[in-house]
């Protein structure tokens, strides 16, 4: 096995292994802001597919009533309750490479809602979903384990699989430079987090690497260049003082071809 943390191997094994208890940890360790964030995550992607809806200063087109809603590095599908609310009749294909976050997702979902979701066993950064075949991407939380040429290359899948006037909304846990509390912030993720994990995660180190994923990381702004270069209109956000950060944004409708 790799050393290699932002090798793909290496990151389907990290979260086979924490995917029993990985909803339960980000939702306590987060304070509760893991499920906040995810809620605003799905705002913007909300407020991107009105915008998308305008051209030339005009509403065009009726709200899709089933939009198709790819669902990136989808997890245990934590964001999916969000996407629901917003878009009752959505169908979702969720992407994620660890088998056994996509057993957790099956077994919490409700029996009414598994018809909408699709599952796939796939690498976000070469997945064969058809071009253009997406009204919106989401992804929450998914960022923080692509090192910068990595986030360019999934820039370019996004752009490719977003039909044009689709949108996406992304969001990250991010290092809150500047901020005054940052260095508590750091204190809690990188010593108090560890030490919680061995108390209640029975000496499981796994999820202590998330906090190395978040430094590394940064924030959103490198996606939101690779994003604009990958010909998407992007608009990026810090959420409390930064310490999640997200971008959004459409893509674009071709200009009609001028009649010969
Ligand atoms: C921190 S979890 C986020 C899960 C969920 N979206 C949420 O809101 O809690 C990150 C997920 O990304 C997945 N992942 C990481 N790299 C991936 C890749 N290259 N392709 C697909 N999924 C990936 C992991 O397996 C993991 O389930």
């Amino acid at each position: 096995m790799t050393d290699d943390i932002y090798d793909h191997a290496y990151v389907a094994a990290l979260f086979d292994r924490c995917s029993e208890r990985y909803r339960r940890w980000s939702a306590v360790s987060s304070f509760g802001l893991a499920w906040l964030w995810r809620r605003q995550c799905v705002d913007r992607l909300h407020g991107q597919s009105q915008i998308a809806r305008i051209q030339n200063g005009q509403v065009t087109k009726q709200a899709q009533k089933c939009p198709q809603v790819v669902d990136l590095m989808s997890g245990t599908g934590e964001v999916w309750p969000h996407v629901f609310d917003a878009f009752p009749r959505a169908q979702i294909s969720a992407i994620d490479i660890s088998q056994n976050m996509h057993a957790h997702a099956v077994t919490r979902l409700n029996q009414s809602r598994s018809r909408q979701i699709n599952h796939f066993e796939a690498n976000a950064l070469d997945t064969d979903l058809p071009a253009s075949s997406a009204d919106m991407v989401v992804a929450t939380f998914g960022l923080k384990t692509f090192n910068a040429d990595q986030q360019t290359v999934l820039a370019h899948q996004i752009s490719r699989i977003l039909r044009e006037g689709g949108c996406f909304s992304l969001i990250e846990a991010s290092d809150p430079k500047g901020w005054l509390l940052r260095p508590l912030y750091r204190a809690y993720l990188d010593r108090a987090l560890p030490l919680l994990e061995r108390v209640f995660l029975h000496g499981a180190q796994d999820f202590n690497i998330i906090g190395t994923y978040t430094k590394n990381f940064g924030d959103c702004r490198h996606m939101a260049v690779a994003l604009h270069a990958a010909g998407l209109n992007v608009t990026f956000k810090r959420h409390f003082f930064g310490c999640a950060t997200s971008v959004a944004g459409t893509k674009p409708i071709a200009p009609d071809a001028p009649a010969p």
